[in-house]
């Protein structure tokens, strides 16, 4: 009888895959038929960025007891938040007349803004010339030659000085008009002046990315308020419908201050309850000016070294003079974090989350434990990551770079976090 039974069953089986399966050709048919497929891609790589998720970060949230979560702006195309800084620096520009089709756009900046600028500057048909110190990570110009940009590398010196990479930078958009605008008198013999800078000899490649264009745009990411408008009109509107307009708290560093200034503002306006927090990293000023209306001593201020001194291994944050963009934030208070912080922070979001996150990152992920703390469990905050870990692996990630600064992590748990 075994054997009979058990072909019986097989037959039951087979005639309920059978009807199992029908009905799930049918259902999906006539799904189908209601929905018609719809394309469903970004028109261009411009249209990629923004709309970035808003992640939930487990770890901290669960140790809190607030819902802390943060906007993946490194998901962007070019990798960081700077992505729509600069494709509204470049649209206004191209808007207003002052960057030409064809045109080319120079920055200075030792960074994200750059790799950025160049990233988008081909969406638009357009050039783009970075001017950088020579001190900063070598991967960083191989990016930027590698994304078809020019890279001028100067000595560091002070911002007062001519020959500081964003006055070349300015200069070089200025001296690309003025060949533009008498382009048919052009003889070689009127580049003699700029080629030579600061010691360094700029190369054919520089000179004709420069020199046969129509004409230069300074990008001035610091006192730029496209910078602002891209933020208070792209990442706020963001992240306020993402929440559903349900958040009690926005904390973040800030380096130009566009990121700070643009979402605290829109956020304010949507409703004043909102607290909006610095989190300011050592040497910078910020914390005090955010704290006590003062942002330095005479002795402090940016210009009155020759160089700016070492102060903190996390990049891109961090200032000691009051930018145009900065100065439209609403903050109502600020906190300080420590390099330590920022380090031991990026391992535990590694190993708690996966998050491969920068300096930057990491250190507003400090600021939102800091805040959550401030306020008591119950609260959502939101806060911003900026970058991925991947342009930090020659410092931030590399264990001899941090022990000879004795920021060697060992922290187990959240305990690295010491009172603000
Ligand atoms: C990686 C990174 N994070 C954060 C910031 C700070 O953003 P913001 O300039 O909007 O203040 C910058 C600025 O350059 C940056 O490069």
């Amino acid at each position: 009888m075994a054997p009979v039974r058990a072909a019986g069953s097989v037959v039951v089986a087979l005639c309920i895959g059978a009807i199992l399966s029908s009905f799930l050709r049918k259902r999906s048919k006539s799904s189908s038929s209601r929905t018609p497929n719809v394309p469903n891609y970004r028109n261009g790589l411009v249209a990629a960025i923004g709309n970035t998720p808003l992640i939930r970060i487990n770890s901290l949230s669960d140790a809190t007891g607030c819902e802390i979560l943060g906007k993946a702006e490194f998901l962007n195309p070019g990798g960081s938040v700077k992505d729509r800084v600069a494709v509204k620096i470049i649209e206004e520009a191209l808007e207003s007349g002052s960057l030409a089709p064809g045109g080319v756009v120079t920055e200075g900046s030792a960074g994200s803004t750059a790799i950025s600028l160049a990233t988008v500057a081909p969406a638009y048909g357009c050039k783009c010339h970075v001017v950088i110190p020579d001190d900063v990570a070598i991967e960083k110009s191989q990016i930027l030659e590698a994304l078809g940009a020019t890279v001028e590398r100067v000595r560091p010196v002070s911002i007062t000085h001519r020959d500081h990479y964003v006055n070349v930078a300015r200069r070089r958009a200025l001296e690309a008009n003025e060949i533009a605008s008498k382009h048919h008198n052009f003889n070689q013999n009127s580049t003699k002046d700029v080629n030579q800078i600061n010691g360094y000899t700029s190369d054919k490649e520089t000179q004709s990315i420069l020199y046969d264009c129509k004409g230069g745009f300074f990008a001035d990411q610091f006192e730029n308020l496209a910078n602002f408008r891209a933020h208070y009109e792209g990442t706020g509107p963001e992240i306020w419908e993402q929440v559903g307009g349900n958040l009690d708290a926005f904390v973040a560093a800030a380096g130009t201050g566009g990121t700070v200034a643009g979402i605290s503002r829109f956020l304010k306006e949507k409703d004043s309850n909102i607290k909006c927090f610095l989190i300011d990293p050592p040497g910078s000023g910020l914390f005090n000016k955010v704290t006590r209306g003062v942002m330095y001593t005479r002795e402090e201020a940016e210009g009155q070294r020759l160089k700016n001194p070492f102060d903190t291994i996390t990049e891109g944050i961090g200032i000691n003079r009051l930018t145009e963009n900065f100065k439209m934030s609403e903050l109502d208070g600020a906190f300080r974090g420590t390099d330590i912080e920022a380090v031991e922070m990026s391992r535990y979001l590694l190993k708690n989350d996966g998050l491969f996150l920068g300096s930057s990152s990491a250190m507003n992920c400090v600021g939102a434990v800091r805040l959550a703390q401030a306020l008591g469990p119950g609260h959502t905050i939101i806060t911003i990551l900026c970058d991925s870990g991947m342009r930090h692996l020659t410092k931030f990630y590399n264990a001899q770079y941090l022990s000879q600064y004795g920021l060697t992590p060992s922290a187990a748990g959240l305990e690295f976090l010491g009172p603000d």
